[in-house]
């Protein structure tokens, strides 16, 4: 299980990618194409936003989970451009249980946004929000409907004719055109379509190797992230469950992804946000610009505070910290390791938005290193300042930094467990 332990955007990707190697499955359970996991290898990237990060691995079986909202033309336009580029997708697997976005959940998502104006969310845009609405109303339609054209054209023109009353705008849309457009993909895409449940549980039974590859992350949770300013879905790792149809028995490695410092898309709280030249530092140095709207990330310190709970919730039993390399040049290197609240320490992260916008962090500082992480040979050449944040952070978690990463690239990644990691079990 990989997940994202800060407001997404952390290196799942990369790390699902580097893990990917030794598993039969990798499998996605939550969100759609507001994900965008970059993966690299020899110098090309890949932008990935419904396809799991394992498909560059030809063997690897990539699964679109039930609990997805899958845009097709999207889907069909990532699968073209992997194909274009000498990658084979043959062994993709989409749930006929997961939603579809359509084109009004993209329409309604933006209009939506526009009239929150002031109170906007900060939402991708991609109709994200919407699809899982209809889910939840009992009025979406599933990837299985796309097998019954008929069915499939019957749902989609109820829906525009009930939305469209309080949507107008919707009568934008061509239907035939949408109908057209989606049943011909639907042959495209039918040879994949199946029950992933049966798929994951029969492999997982089998005890081959499946990765659960979370989107978004801890704090863009629909219920413990920082509501509302949070994405529609269950990020954290037993979204999986549902999401997948596995039992939950079987997810006993649970890997946050850290970023080694915090970063956020859109809208809401974000206590060691950096409005000065660090964090514009930070947001040139880490490329920090969003993999799916191109939109500047919002850049702060570490905040262990948010790392605690998103252990809790998650159950963490490693992390994979991320972008070490971005850190280097910055003097102190800081860790929020407390928040005040109106002159109080607040020992947990708080769930209510308001007490969250108000807290001040409390930080621990450490020297910082002026070495580049990304040429030295082995781990033993990091600089000490370097190792001792690494530490602190283990130490304060209570659990291992079984990757550590200092580059995009899949080689440059430190793998802790196999040189005997500090405190693994
Ligand atoms: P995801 O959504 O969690 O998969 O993360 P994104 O792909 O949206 O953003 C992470 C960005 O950081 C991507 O551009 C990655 O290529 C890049 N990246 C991942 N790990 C590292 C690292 O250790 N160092 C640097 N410099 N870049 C990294
Ligand atoms: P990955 O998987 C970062 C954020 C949006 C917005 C909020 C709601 O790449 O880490 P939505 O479109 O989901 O309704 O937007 O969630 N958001 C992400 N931020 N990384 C992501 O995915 C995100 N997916 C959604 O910026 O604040
Ligand atoms: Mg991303």
């Amino acid at each position: 299980m990989i997940v994202g332990a800060q407001w997404g955007d952390e290196g799942k990707g990369k790390i699902t990618h580097y893990m990917a190697e030794k598993a039969d499955i990798v499998a996605r359970y939550n969100g759609g194409n507001n994900a965008g996991h970059t993966v690299n290898v020899a110098g090309q990237e890949f932008r990935l936003h419904h396809i799991p990060s394992g498909i560059l691995y030809p063997e690897t079986l990539c699964v679109l989970g039930n609990g997805m909202v899958i845009d097709l033309p999207v889907l069909w336009k990532e699968i073209k451009g992997l194909r274009e580029r000498g990658h084979k997708v043959e062994n993709l697997r989409i749930s006929e249980n997961a939603h579809l976005v359509m084109p009004y959940h993209r329409l309604i998502d933006q209009w939506q946004e526009g009239a929150r104006g002031d109170g906007r969310l900060g939402t991708t845009g991609r109709g994200i929000g919407p699809a899982y609405v209809d889910k939840a109303a009992r009025c979406g339609i599933r990837a299985m409907d796309l097998l019954a054209p008929e069915v499939f054209q019957d749902c989609f023109k109820r829906n525009i004719a009930d939305k469209i009353g309080t949507y107008p705008f919707l009568s934008e849309i061509d239907k035939d055109e949408v109908v057209r457009e989606h049943v011909q993909l639907a042959r495209e895409l039918a040879p994949w379509l199946c029950d992933t449940s049966v798929l994951l549980c029969r492999a997982l039974e089998e005890g081959k190797e499946v990765i659960f590859e979370g989107a978004q992350g801890t704090l863009l949770d629909l219920d413990f992230g920082t509501y509302p300013y949070v994405t529609s879905s269950t990020a954290l790792s037993g979204g999986a469950g549902a999401g997948a149809g596995v039992p939950p028995r079987h997810l006993q490695d649970v890997m946050g992804v850290v970023k080694a410092y915090t970063t956020r898309v859109g809208v809401g709280p974000f206590p060691t946000e950096l409005t000065d030249e660090v964090g514009t530092c930070l947001r040139e140095t880490g490329k920090e610009y969003g993999t799916t709207t191109g939109r500047p990330r919002r850049c702060g310190w570490l905040d262990a505070v948010a790392l605690r709970y998103a252990k809790r919730l998650n159950g963490l039993t490693t992390i994979a910290i991320t972008k070490l390399d971005v850190l280097t040049g910055q003097d102190p290197v800081r860790i929020c390791v407390a928040y005040n609240y109106r002159g109080e320490p607040l020992e947990s992260f708080p769930t209510n938005p308001r007490v969250l916008a108000e807290v001040t962090p409390v930080y621990r500082d450490f020297s910082g290193w002026t070495q580049s992480l990304r040429d030295l040979k082995s781990f033993d050449d990091f600089p000490e300042p370097c190792k001792a944040y690494l530490w602190f952070l283990e130490d304060l978690l209570g659990i291992p930094a079984t990757l550590i990463s200092v580059g995009p690239e899949k080689d440059e990644t430190y793998d802790m467990h196999a040189r005997g990691c500090r405190i693994c079990p």
